[in-house]
């Protein structure tokens, strides 16, 4: 065991039994390369964040320049900060005229903390509704959301008042009543295993909760900064979220999010009480500044319009019999397999491959596909050829317990 491996078992904190411990020497496009020499060619983007890729260029000089000007300066929103500002005008431009505010935060969880907050501050409202199977951050608040109570339970009591409804299941959305303070959902349920809405499931959301005086809060932490090839989901789905969640793919690799709504909304941060959600580093100069270049490029660049035709590729090449199933909206893609018996040795295949995966939270079935949007063509081809000869490798090897297991279909 090298030292540092050592030294990561015995002094950081981890979260399961058995973490992948690639050891990172270096990062650079779509490869991230290990201490042992070998590359990684990366399918998930560490979870939907790195859509340009590792230390993109514009992104690494926006940090240099902007850390050799200054980093902290005082508490959010008390300084005006250049990159704050720009940020946020040109982010703004982007989403339609209801969206005209940024609150800038540290990460996904803050930006869905602050916004149960403003939702019952703005409505004087007590309910929060969220959906069954979706995964909206691991502070208190936003683990309230979860709808597997055996996992959360561990750690109630949690905030009251939250209830739940099914994705795409029109027929619970009269629980959205004149007590709920907000619907928070994700366009495309991510951790469920890539679930798009369907029969306008989205516009009904938006219908009932202007029925209702509810604000309708969209997470798109996973989905926002081109990952379905649109800037944003909602845009693509054609709905206008009153408050709108983002982070990951934000900060171009560094670490930001922000709720962004009307500015008579995000006002009621503002008084009785003033300072309704404050944050020292929230919309740090450095992270936004990094955030802004990534904006940039992905605007400039044809990333985004790529987005389906990658789409396309991924679709087409994945047919094996392993596979039951290709989901996707745009390049955050689920590969469902015809049984979970083979989940944890395809994906431990892949990764002897060389190729980056991973499991979702909440689909024991299906592994993801989310590379960086700049992912070549060819080295899209060449991961998913790497995929294929794991799946060989893994139908290979299991057919025989298969032929010994009659009760597993598939
Ligand atoms: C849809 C969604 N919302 C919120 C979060 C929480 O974001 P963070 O990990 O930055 O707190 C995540 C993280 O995976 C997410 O996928």
């Amino acid at each position: 065991m090298s030292g540092l491996r050592r030294l990561f078992s015995d002094h950081v904190a981890q979260t399961s039994e058995n973490p992948l411990g690639l050891e990172v020497s270096h990062a650079s496009g779509v490869y991230i390369y290990g201490t042992d020499g070998r590359q990684y060619l990366d399918f998930d983007s560490g979870y939907s964040v790195s859509s340009l890729g590792h230390c993109h260029p514009e992104v690494v000089g926006a940090v240099k320049e902007q850390s050799a000007k200054y980093m902290h300066t005082s508490v959010y929103g008390e300084h005006i900060q250049a990159p704050q500002v720009e940020y946020a005008s040109l982010l703004t431009s982007l989403l339609a005229d209801s969206l005209d505010c940024v609150y800038f935060v540290n990460s996904g969880s803050e930006a869905v903390e602050a916004a149960i907050k403003l939702a019952r501050k703005y409505t004087g409202r007590p309910g929060v509704i969220s959906c069954t199977s979706a995964y909206h951050g691991s502070t208190t608040g936003a683990e309230s959301l979860r709808s597997d109570h055996t996992f959360s339970m561990f750690f109630a009591p949690l905030l009251p008042g939250v209830t739940h409804i099914d994705f795409n299941e029109e027929a619970h959305l009269d629980r959205i009543t004149h007590d709920t303070a907000c619907v928070i959902l994700e366009p495309v349920q991510a951790e469920a295993g890539v679930i798009p809405p369907q029969n306008d499931y989205l516009q009904k959301v938006r219908q009932r909760c202007d029925e209702t005086g509810t604000l309708m809060v969209l997470d798109e932490i996973q989905t926002g900064f081109g990952r379905t090839g649109n800037l944003f989901a909602h845009q693509k789905y054609g709905v206008t979220p009153d408050v709108l969640l983002i982070a990951k793919a934000m900060g171009g690799g560094m670490p930001v999010g922000a709720l962004v709504a009307g500015k008579n909304v995000l006002g009621a941060f503002v008084r009785n009480p003033a300072l309704g959600h404050i944050t020292t580093f929230g919309g740090h100069p450095v992270c936004i500044a990094a955030a802004l270049a990534a904006l940039q490029v992905l605007l400039r660049d044809p990333w985004i319009t790529e987005v389906s035709k990658k789409e396309a590729l991924v679709h087409s090449t994945l047919v094996h019999p392993l596979i039951r199933e290709v989901r996707s909206s745009g390049l955050l893609m689920a590969i469902e397999l015809i049984h979970p018996h083979y989940l944890v040795p395809v994906i431990q295949a892949i990764i002897r491959q060389g190729v980056l995966t991973d499991y979702f939270l909440f689909n024991e079935t299906s592994f993801r596909i989310a590379p960086p949007l700049v992912i070549s063509e060819k080295d899209l081809g060449e991961g998913l050829s790497r995929i294929l000869r794991a799946l060989d490798d893994v139908l290979n090897i299991m057919s025989s317990d298969l032929a010994l297991a009659p009760n597993i279909k598939t």
